[in-house]
């Protein structure tokens, strides 16, 4: 059983080792990011009332987040464990989920600096449905604009404009880099594996140290 957090500020490549780590531990993502995006595009009442909020690149309430996971839960490809991307994003968060009952096994810190990740931002193109990530020059699909799985085009995401990005970088010092050292003592208590790879390197090399320590 594996239940795994990746810790990151916005853009450093969370969503990208998701999909690679939930492939070789043969267990599902949770993103809230996509569950989020997702309920926009279905223009569902969940959908109106986060939309600006995403845009603006605020955070959505403890509460959303809290009955989304635990609606998640319920599904039975959880049976194994899970990966959560991107969540929890605030201390609040980080109390639900505890209880809830889940039993972390790792927390995955992955670092970027600020400066490289508004760069990286203005090149990221996503497949809709999936939410897969490409970078147009570090990690670009086979055939430019379109998904390479499902031949569907890819977008660029409305909070990937720059400003946006500066204040979801701000929201993440101030409510979600205190989760790091909640984790770490967390870690020091019991099982919990915490630990944190350098995200400025290739794709393939940061895969390959948290593959080393999971
Ligand atoms: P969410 O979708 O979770 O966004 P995020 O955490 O800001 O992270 P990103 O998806 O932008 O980046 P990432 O770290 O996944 O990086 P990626 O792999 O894409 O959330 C969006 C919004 O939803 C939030 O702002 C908030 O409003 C709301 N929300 C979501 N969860 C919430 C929660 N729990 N509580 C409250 N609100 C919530 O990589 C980025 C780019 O870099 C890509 O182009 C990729 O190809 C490239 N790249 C990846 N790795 C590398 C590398 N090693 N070298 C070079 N390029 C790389």
């Amino acid at each position: 059983m594996k239940n795994i957090i990746l810790l990151g500020p916005p853009g450093a490549g969370k969503g990208t080792q998701a999909d690679l780590i939930c492939e070789l531990c043969n267990i599902p993502k949770i993103s809230t990011g996509d569950m989020l995006r997702e309920a926009v595009a279905s223009g569902s009442d969940l959908g109106k009332k986060v939309s600006n909020i995403l845009d603006t690149g605020g955070l959505v309430s403890d509460e959303i987040i809290g009955s989304l996971i635990e609606d998640r839960l319920t599904k039975p490809d959880c049976i194994n464990g899970s990966l959560f991307d991107g969540v929890p994003r605030t201390l609040g968060q980080a109390s639900k989920l505890a209880d809830m009952g889940i039993n972390f096994t790792h927390v995955i810190e992955i670092t970027v600096q600020d400066e490289v990740i508004v760069n990286r931002m203005s090149g990221r193109r996503v497949h809709p449905g999936s939410g897969r990530n490409y970078h147009i020059t570090y990690n670009p699909p086979k055939i430019e604009g379109i998904d390479d799985i499902s031949g569907e085009s890819l977008i660029q995401r409305e909070d990937d404009k720059p400003e946006t990005v500066l204040k979801r970088l701000e929201v993440y010092h101030d409510q979600t880099k205190p989760l790091t050292n909640f984790y770490i003592e967390e870690s020091s208590k019991g099982d919990l594996n915490y630990f944190t790879v350098n995200g400025e390197h290739r794709v393939e090399e940061v895969f390959k140290n948290i593959e080393d320590q999971i």
